[in-house]
C-alpha cells in the first residue's frame, strides 16, 4: 500500500514535470514564430483604399499605372496625390496631414507590401493586361482596406502560382519563372 502512494507521488511530480515542459516548449515555440514573421511595411500617410476606389469611384490604374503595360504595376507619387489634396479634402486630420505634407513637398515614397524574390519573374501585364485576371484573386481585399496593411494579405509562394497554372494549363517550366 505504501509503495502504491509514492508511486502516485512520483507519478504527479513526473506529470507536472511533463506539463511544465510543454509549457516552456509551446513558449518558446510561440515566440520563435513572432520573432520569425516578416517585419510590418510602413507607409508614410494612412491611405484609405476604401474611400477613394469606393466612395470616390476612382479605377486601379488611376493610381497603379503600369498594372496593364508592364511587369511592374507602380505606386502613386506626390503628384498623383496632388490632383485632388492640393487643397483641403474632407475632414479627417490624416487627409489635412496629406495636404501639409504635400505643401512642404514631402515625396510621399509608398513602400512596397507585395515582393517576390527577384530571381522569380513576373509580369501584370500577361496576367491583368492579357489574361484579365482580377486584383482580388492575388491581392485579397486591399480594395477595401481604410489603412495601409502592415503585412501583404495573401501569401504568394510558389505554390500559390503553380496551383493556378497546373488549373489553367499554364506554363509549369522552371525557366518561364526563374531567370
Ligand atoms: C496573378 C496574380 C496577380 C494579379 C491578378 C495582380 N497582381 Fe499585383 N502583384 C502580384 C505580384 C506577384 C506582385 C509582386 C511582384 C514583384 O515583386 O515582382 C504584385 C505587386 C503589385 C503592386 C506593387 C508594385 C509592383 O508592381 O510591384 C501593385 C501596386 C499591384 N500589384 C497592383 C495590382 C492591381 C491594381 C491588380 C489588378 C488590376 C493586380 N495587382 C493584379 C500579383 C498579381
Ligand atoms: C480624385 C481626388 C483624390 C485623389 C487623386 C486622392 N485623394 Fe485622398 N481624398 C480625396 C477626398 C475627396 C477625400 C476626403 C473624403 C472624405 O473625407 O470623405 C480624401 C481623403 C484622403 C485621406 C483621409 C482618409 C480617411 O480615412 O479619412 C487620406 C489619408 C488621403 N485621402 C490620401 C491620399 C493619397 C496618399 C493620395 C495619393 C496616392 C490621394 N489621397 C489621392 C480625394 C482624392
Ligand atoms: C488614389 C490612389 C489609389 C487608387 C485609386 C488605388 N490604389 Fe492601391 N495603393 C495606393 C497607395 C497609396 C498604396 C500604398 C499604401 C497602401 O497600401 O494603402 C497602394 C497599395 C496597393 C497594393 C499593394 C502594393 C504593393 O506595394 O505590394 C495593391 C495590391 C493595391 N494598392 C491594389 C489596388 C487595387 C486593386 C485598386 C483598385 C480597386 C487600387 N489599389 C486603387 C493608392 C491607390
Ligand atoms: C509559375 C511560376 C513558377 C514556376 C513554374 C516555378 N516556380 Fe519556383 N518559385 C516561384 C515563386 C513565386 C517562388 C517564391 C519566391 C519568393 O518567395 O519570393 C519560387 C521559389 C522557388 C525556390 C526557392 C525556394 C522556395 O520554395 O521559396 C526554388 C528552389 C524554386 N522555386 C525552384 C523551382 C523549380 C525547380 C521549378 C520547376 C520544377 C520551379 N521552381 C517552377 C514560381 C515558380
Ligand atoms: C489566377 C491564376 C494565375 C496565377 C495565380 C498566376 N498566374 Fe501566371 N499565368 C496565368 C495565365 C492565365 C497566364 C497566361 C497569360 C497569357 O495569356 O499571356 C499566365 C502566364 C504566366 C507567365 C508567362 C508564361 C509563358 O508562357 O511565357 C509567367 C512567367 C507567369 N505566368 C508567372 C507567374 C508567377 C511567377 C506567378 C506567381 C507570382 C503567377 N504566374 C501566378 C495565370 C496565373
Amino acid at each position: 500500500m505504501q509503495g502504491t502512494a509514492a508511486d502516485r507521488g512520483g507519478f504527479a511530480r513526473l506529470w507536472w514535470g511533463y506539463a511544465g515542459l510543454g509549457l516552456i516548449l509551446t513558449a518558446g515555440i510561440i515566440i520563435t514564430a513572432l520573432l520569425m514573421r516578416t517585419p510590418p511595411v510602413p507607409q508614410p500617410v494612412a491611405f484609405n483604399h476604401r474611400k477613394h476606389t469606393g466612395e470616390l469611384g476612382l479605377n486601379c490604374e488611376f493610381c497603379h499605372v503600369y498594372v496593364k503595360k508592364s511587369a511592374h504595376a507602380g505606386l502613386p507619387d506626390a503628384q498623383t496625390c496632388t490632383v485632388c489634396h492640393q487643397t483641403p479634402q474632407g475632414t479627417s486630420t490624416e487627409a489635412a496631414r496629406v495636404t501639409a505634407l504635400l505643401a512642404e513637398g514631402d515625396p510621399l515614397n509608398f513602400n512596397k507590401l507585395f515582393a517576390l524574390e527577384p530571381h522569380v519573374f513576373y509580369t501584370h501585364r500577361r496576367h491583368v493586361g492579357i489574361a484579365e485576371l482580377e486584383c482580388r484573386g492575388c491581392h485579397g481585399d486591399i480594395a477595401e482596406t481604410e489603412r495601409p496593411p502592415a503585412r501583404p494579405l495573401v501569401r504568394i509562394d510558389m505554390d500559390f502560382c503553380v496551383d493556378c497554372h497546373r488549373e489553367q494549363g499554364q506554363t509549369l517550366d522552371c525557366n518561364a519563372c526563374h531567370r
